[in-house]
């Protein structure tokens, strides 16, 4: 597959086919970001990266909220420039490297020397393992509190950055995966446990606490997509429930 840079007028990243490489507006996506250790090591850690838009150029631009405390937080805040890379839904697996401490033979695994390549502007590392895969500057950075109730912190672990990033140079090497989302998946999630109101008394405990873990998943599939046509069935549903 080409490496696909940003072409003049091309709207390959912004399409609307659920089947290609498209970044719709205000959805998180599942990433990992990559940077080097002061040692020369690579470092890669799964961060979930909001879609904010186009600037008059046309290059993307991204928010993260990255907690203080995380390695890549602090790379990110000095480097000022990174990888983000969208692993598609067949290469979740990846994730796992938010677990290098209890996973450290996987981690290690993957940014062995011959699994990491080099970016063509920044000259940043990558997993080769992940096609599609941006250069991005990082444009500021603000300190923010978390709500702890929707990102399951502890009220001692609830300092963040937020980081707004800008796109330099977008190499998409394999248009035809589709950047992984959670909300999909949480989606129908949610649709089989509002399937399960019909068998429940209202008047029990089992329907309050199926109202509370619905709520908790409406809220989170606003927070990853408040765009998506679908919150729609998820309001009329519980709209429904509560009458
Ligand atoms: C799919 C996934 C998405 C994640 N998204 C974020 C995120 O948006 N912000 C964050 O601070 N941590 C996020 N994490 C947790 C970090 O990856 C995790 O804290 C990781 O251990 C950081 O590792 P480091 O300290 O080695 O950089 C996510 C984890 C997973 C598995």
């Amino acid at each position: 597959m080409p490496d696909t840079d940003h072409l003049p007028g091309s709207n390959l990243h912004r399409g609307s086919s659920n089947f290609a490489f498209t970044l719709h507006e205000q959805v998180i996506y599942e990433t990992i970001v990559v940077l080097p250790l002061p040692s020369g090591k690579v470092h890669a850690s799964p961060v979930g990266v909001r879609f904010t838009g186009c600037i008059e150029s046309g290059k993307e631009t991204f928010e993260a909220i990255v907690y203080q405390g995380a390695v890549i937080h602090d790379l990110l805040v000095h480097a000022r420039r990174c990888i983000i890379q969208f692993p598609a839904l067949h290469q979740v697996d990846v994730f796992v490297l938010g677990f290098k401490d209890l996973l450290p033979e996987y981690a290690g695994l993957q940014t062995k020397d011959e699994n990491i390549g080099q970016s063509p502007v920044f000259y940043l590392p990558f997993l080769k393992s992940i096609e599609n895969f941006f250069e991005v500057r990082v444009t500021d950075t603000i300190d923010e509190l978390i709500d702890d109730r929707v990102s399951r912190a502890s009220p001692d672990n609830d300092s963040a950055t937020k980081i707004m990033m800008e796109t330099v140079a977008a190499h998409v090497r394999n248009p035809h995966l589709p950047p992984f989302c959670r909300y999909p998946g949480l989606f129908v999630e949610f649709l089989v446990a509002a399937s399960r109101a019909k068998m429940l008394d209202p008047r029990t405990s089992s329907w309050n606490a199926l109202l509370v873990e619905l709520h908790s998943m409406a809220e989170n599939l606003k927070k990853i997509a408040p765009l998506d046509e679908r919150n729609r069935y998820i309001d009329s549903i519980l709209l429904k429930l509560a009458s």
